[in-house]
């Protein structure tokens, strides 16, 4: 059974998903990344990110010298694959949003990655929500404010735990510190897989 606990307005289901649903997600994962393989993003700036990328759905969210932006096609030109019928069923049970999801993105976190301080705004409505879901090893998630700087809050977020980021969470700035590489059974090499779920349009 999921417990749910509120800090600064994120929204985290711990547990949400039991052992069979991680792993069940997981295989759905390994056909989305058949059909739209894991790359290294590159920052605005030129700086690569630590974590790998891929999407699911109409539209996957891509960083590269050209800036942020939501893109119908995998910088190897291919169609993004369908988000997976699970994935969305998660999505239905806890977004309270009339509106299915157009982006699930999928960040891989292998040894040392992370994610710096960042908003989710590249969105057109943001009374959508974010939705995240953690799988494979344990994330230490930082949460913070609006603007840049003030007090943060950390919570270790574990495989099946799901995040909502919907009201005042929704442009709060929010990262990954660190994963406990290892921490985890579910992916037979470590790391950590994320998912995102947003209303692009
Ligand atoms: C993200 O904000 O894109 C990822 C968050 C996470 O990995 O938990
Ligand atoms: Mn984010």
């Amino acid at each position: 059974m999921a417990r749910i606990i509120e800090e600064r307005g994120f929204r985290i289901h711990a547990g949400y998903l039991d052992r069979a649903g991680q792993e069940t997600i997981v295989a759905r994962l390994r056909e989305v990344l058949r059909a739209a393989p894991l790359y290294r993003p590159v920052t605005p700036r030129g700086q690569a990110m630590s974590v790998r990328m891929s999407s699911a759905g109409a539209f996957g969210w891509v960083t590269d010298r050209r800036g942020y932006r939501y893109e119908d096609r995998h910088p190897d030109g291919m169609p993004w694959p369908p988000i997976p019928e699970e994935v969305l069923a998660i999505w239905r049970d806890v977004a309270e949003c009339p509106r299915e999801p157009e982006c699930c993105l999928v960040n891989w976190y292998g040894e040392g990655a992370r994610m710096g301080l960042h908003q989710d705004r590249d969105e057109a409505d943001f009374s959508c929500p974010v939705v995240s879901v953690s799988l494979g090893d344990d994330g230490l998630f930082r949460m913070g404010n609006e603007t840049r700087g003030g007090r943060t809050g950390s919570v270790w977020l574990a495989s099946g735990d799901v995040v909502v980021m919907a009201g005042e969470a929704r442009l709060k700035h929010h990262g990954v510190d660190r994963i406990r590489f290892g921490s985890s059974t579910l992916l037979p090499q470590g790391g950590r897989i994320n998912l995102t779920l947003r209303v692009v349009t």
